[in-house]
């Protein structure tokens, strides 16, 4: 089995070629992976592990040019491997035949390219016992992972500790989604924005919270209003027949 993926860390990447063998319960694969840096294609290192279930045992790693064991066997192994001019020419050969040949045409196809983020304010539930309100900036589908979400209040940045964001999580389709809460107390006039950094965007994306009363709480307030108006004019109308009958009874026994 084999299958090729891309790690994307900082500004490091690495393409990685997988191989799997899985016997009664055992667990042993190798990964094969060019680590480079977009702005020194030049500078590649390739990187042959094998593993056992979690464990390293042996590793090849073209910067140092040699096998190296870290389990008997794996040192076995390397001894054996270092010694034998056949198997050396083909490992120290595949930097050149696999990474510098795959790199360029990844890097063009993929890794060069950006897709912006859709942007999203909304009102969230805040968490109990905190502050009373709490807002939250949302990107969605987004490439490459990289992301900063600031918060802004009137013009100021949040550092403190209102502010929490989830991690970029993978749609597993290339794209990622992001999610950066602020808990608040709302002040009068007070003006909320959020800020989105990405490598897609010349200028952040700000998003300014419209702190006059979105719709649904505008419907669910005038429709509490009608009801108290309502409950109001029912309790009157109560009290005036009560009144009314009332004074009736008190008139008919001293008629
Ligand atoms: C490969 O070897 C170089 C030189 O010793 C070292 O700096 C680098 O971290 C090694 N890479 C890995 C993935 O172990």
């Amino acid at each position: 089995m084999s299958s090729l993926q891309y790690y994307v860390s900082g500004v490091i990447f690495a393409s990685t070629l997988l191989g799997v063998g899985a016997f009664n319960g055992y667990y042993e694969y190798y990964t094969a992976t060019c680590h480079f840096n977009p702005n020194h294609l030049s500078d590649v290192e390739f990187i042959v592990t094998s593993w056992f279930n979690k464990d390293p045992y042996i590793r090849f790693n073209s910067t140092v040019g040699e096998f190296v064991g870290y389990t008997a066997l794996g040192v076995k192994n390397a001894e054996r491997f270092n010694k034998d001019p056949a198997v050396m020419a083909k490992w120290r050969g595949v930097k050149d035949r696999y990474c510098k040949i795959n790199i360029p045409l990844e890097y063009n196809a993929i890794l060069s390219k950006t897709v912006e983020p859709e942007v999203m304010l909304s009102m969230g539930r805040p968490p109990s016992g905190g502050h009373p309100a709490m807002l939250m900036c949302s990107a969605y589908n987004f490439y490459p992972k990289m992301i900063r979400v600031k918060w802004y209040r009137d013009d100021q940045e949040v550092t403190t500790g209102d502010v929490i964001s989830t991690e970029e999580l993978a749609d597993g389709d290339w794209y990622y989604q992001m999610h950066s809460h602020l808990a608040f107390t709302p002040k009068a006039g007070e003006k909320i924005s959020c800020s989105v950094e990405h490598a897609s965007l010349k200028e952040p994306k700000e998003l300014v919270w419209d702190s006059s009363m979105p719709e649904p709480e505008r419907n669910k307030i005038a429709i509490g209003a009608a009801g108290l108006v309502l409950g109001l004019i029912v309790t009157a109308a109560g009290f005036i027949y009560y009144r009314t009958k009332a004074r009736g009874r008190i008139l008919v026994p001293s008629g």
